[in-house]
């Protein structure tokens, strides 16, 4: 079984690469790739290939997706660009005739209005029609997207416009496991996986960093356009990201990033780990 990861020199592909090899895939089966491969020696010296590619250089891809069974394709940062960089990877994946490509989306990609999915749904769509095997792992959030703001948290309390609405949070390990254990085991193909761990709201979140704390902290609910402008005048966000958080908060409101699912505990054969001990550790860790 040979296995490209791509984004492997990010957070989550780097990940994935290591659940790869944790679960027995030999280190010579798998390419990892992405441009910053400095920041990837040390898989290199643990003997993976390690091939430099950019989603906008098609024959950096050529080289990276040469032999490959399975392609992980971590979703690109680059926002805007995504969907042109993603269509770039899959025109690569269908020359070098890979047998699947397992691609990192969105919840509910293919209706959600969350103003980041929409190149989630285009990719996908671009897979679908590629005619190669495919699976979808609509990752929901990373807890981690919120244990950088606990110092925040502390002395502000947290303010959101999630209202009552849950979101469904994991760290990036346990996604990338999931991911791990779809490329290199049958039964997947043409799978749409929704995935998610525990699902808490932000009050929920204010409580159990509270609890990790020892000390009070309180969750402001107020409307999008109030936590646009706070994101924007306090915390000194550009406006597009601003917007873009304030409506990821108006989703999580909504329920389209509260996964019911259960594949992520059944990909990876255990519960998720909780947000209570993600905040637990990272409040250790302050
Ligand atoms: N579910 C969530 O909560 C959540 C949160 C944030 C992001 N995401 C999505 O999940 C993805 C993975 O998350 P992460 O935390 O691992 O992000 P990350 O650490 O920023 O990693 C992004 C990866 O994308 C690669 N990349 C970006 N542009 C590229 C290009 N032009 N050519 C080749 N590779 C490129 C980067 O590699 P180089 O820079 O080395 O090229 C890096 O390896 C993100 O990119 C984003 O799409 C999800």
């Amino acid at each position: 079984m040979s296995v490209v990861v791509t984004g492997a020199t990010g957070q989550l592909g780097r990940l994935i690469v290591e659940s790869l090899l944790e679960r027995g895939t030999p280190a010579a089966e798998i390419t990892a790739t992405g441009r910053s491969v400095d920041r990837i020696a040390d898989l290199a010296a643990a003997g993976v290939h390690v091939v430099a590619s950019d989603y906008d250089d098609p024959a950096s891809l050529d080289a990276a997706l040469a032999g490959a069974e399975v392609v992980v394709l971590v979703s690109g940062n680059e926002f805007g660009r995504r969907v042109a960089q993603h269509r770039t990877v899959v025109d690569a994946a269908a020359r070098a005739g890979v047998g699947r490509i397992v691609y990192t989306s969105i919840p509910k990609a293919d209706e959600t209005p969350l103003l980041l999915a929409a190149e989630h749904r285009e990719t996908e769509e671009a897979i679908a029609a590629s005619g190669l095997p495919y699976t979808f792992l609509r990752n929901s959030w990373y807890v981690e997207n919120y244990l950088p703001q606990i110092p925040t948290y502390l002395e502000h309390g947290i303010v959101g416009a999630a209202g009552d609405g849950r979101v469904s949070l994991a760290p990036r390990r346990d996604y990338a496991e999931a991911a791990a254990v779809v490329a290199i085991t049958e039964g997947h193909e043409n799978a749409v996986y929704e995935l998610g761990g525990e699902s808490i709201t932000l009050a929920d979140l204010a409580a159990l960093v509270a609890d990790a704390a020892g000390q009070p902290v309180a969750y402001t609910d107020v409307d999008e356009d109030s936590l646009r402008g706070i994101l924007v005048n306090a915390a000194g966000f550009p406006e597009p990201v601003a917007a873009t958080f304030a409506d990821v908060d108006s989703g999580i409101k909504a329920g389209w990033l509260h996964v019911t699912s259960g594949d992520l505990e059944r990909l990876i054969g255990r519960t998720p780990t909780s947000p209570a001990d993600s905040v637990k550790a990272a409040v250790a860790a302050l």
